[in-house]
């Protein structure tokens, strides 16, 4: 008799698509090795991310199946855009009456999935559980503390989120997996060497002789004197024979042209790019500024430098190890860190965050 599990996936950011990509991997896989336990997957575009550079882009390179449902909630206030999300994840949940909801990282769409799932009591499995920065003014600290405490599975990447749960009297359903993202540059980084001496000419940048640099927390792109510093501190650090690409987010596309902020000839603003142009940008980069929780890590797994433009982190251990300084928004912050880069050695131990099969053990976990 096959016991199979319906499973519906909630996605709606950039980050998202590339989690719940190695997890709908991993679910094939499982389902050819275990026929008569399989995992029924239905997954949900909530359309937080909808230009075709945020979203279109990775279902296809990542190969990850077209939404079964897409909300097309877009771009709006916080409340009014998880409040979309919530009553339309509802009436899908009733109707599809799955056995898990599967909700990923900290943003709105993963506040929504959870609201949505728990007072329908269908069991949720929040996979990047535990992440914390303590710091309550960060949309995302609200929504991940939310979800994780309604959350029946939690999936942790790291020790220190387990421990996070434990603070808060978390321990039942608690599994340390390791990280998904971390599955995902194991599978994808061959890949990305593939297309790497075509990207690189492309922008005409050479391995070693650029900074790769993102920027798209409410706390840089919505605070002027923030980000204003820290696109200094990108003119300071840059000149045209090594200059610093920004792929540059759409929210703060949108800002920077409000603010009609003037960029030195060695920074360089270009579209998002695609996952795997990603991860050869970042291999190839002398050092990596950032906002971005996921870009850290990979700056860590890839041993390239990391200046943190944020004033913690939730990912301590890229810190502890030597990779990853905290800098904040201070222009001299940024460029003294940038001229000691080079020294920014340490420890690369990849196992802290897993073996690379924490979508396999997701997967199990669920099943059983
Ligand atoms: C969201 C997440 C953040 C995550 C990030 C990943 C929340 C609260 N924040 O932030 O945790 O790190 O995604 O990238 O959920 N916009 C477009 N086109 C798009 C998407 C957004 O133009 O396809 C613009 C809109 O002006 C929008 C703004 O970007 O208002 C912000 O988008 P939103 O999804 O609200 O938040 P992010 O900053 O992307
Ligand atoms: N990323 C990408 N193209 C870009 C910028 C980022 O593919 O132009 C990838 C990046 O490699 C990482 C993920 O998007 O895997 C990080 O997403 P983002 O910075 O938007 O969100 P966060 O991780 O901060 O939530």
């Amino acid at each position: 008799m096959n016991r199979s599990i319906k499973l519906v996936t909630i996605v709606g950011a950039r980050p998202q698509f590339i989690k719940a990509a190695a997890v709908n991997r991993a679910i094939a896989a499982h389902n050819e090795k275990f026929s008569d336990s399989t995992l029924e997957e239905k997954i949900v575009h909530t359309g937080q991310h909808y230009d075709e550079s945020m979203s279109k882009v990775f279902f296809d390179e990542l190969e990850i199946p077209q939404p079964d449902y897409n909300l097309g909630v877009g771009s709006c206030s916080h409340g009014e855009q998880t409040g979309k999300m919530l009553q339309k994840i509802e009436q899908i949940l009733i109707r599809e009456k799955p056995g898990c909801v599967l909700l990923y990282g900290d943003t709105n769409s993963t506040l929504a999935g959870a609201l949505a799932a728990a007072k329908l009591h269908i069991p949720i499995a929040h996979v990047e559980a535990g992440l914390r920065s303590f710091n309550r003014r960060m949309p995302e600290e609200i929504n991940r503390v939310m979800a994780d405490h309604v959350s029946d599975l939690l999936f942790c990447p790291t020790e220190a989120a387990v421990k996070n749960l434990a603070n808060e009297g978390i321990s039942d359903g608690v599994y340390q997996v390791g990280d998904v993202m971390y599955d995902s540059i194991l599978f994808y980084a061959k890949k990305a060497k593939t297309i790497e001496q075509e990207i690189l000419k492309q922008l005409d940048v050479q391995s070693k002789s650029y900074y790769l640099a993102t920027v798209h927390r409410a706390e840089n792109t919505d605070n002027i004197n923030r980000l204003r510093n820290i696109f200094n501190g990108f003119n300071n650090i840059s000149a045209p024979e090594c200059p610093t690409l920004i792929p540059v987010h759409p929210r703060t596309k949108k800002k920077l042209s409000e603010l009609g902020l003037v960029c030195s000839n060695g920074v360089r603003i270009i579209e998002p790019v695609s996952y795997l142009e990603m991860i050869a940008l970042e291999q190839n980069a002398r050092a990596i500024l950032t906002d971005s929780g996921g870009i850290q890590k990979e700056a860590y797994w890839f041993k390239v430098p990391c200046v943190t433009l944020r004033e913690e982190t939730e990912w301590v251990e890229t810190v502890q190890s030597g990779w990853n300084v905290i800098v904040g928004a201070d222009e001299q912050s940024i460029i003294n860190a940038v001229s000691g880069a080079d020294k920014l050695h340490g420890i690369c131990q990849r196992t802290i965050y897993g073996n690379g099969d924490a979508s396999n053990r997701i997967c199990e976990i669920i099943q059983k």
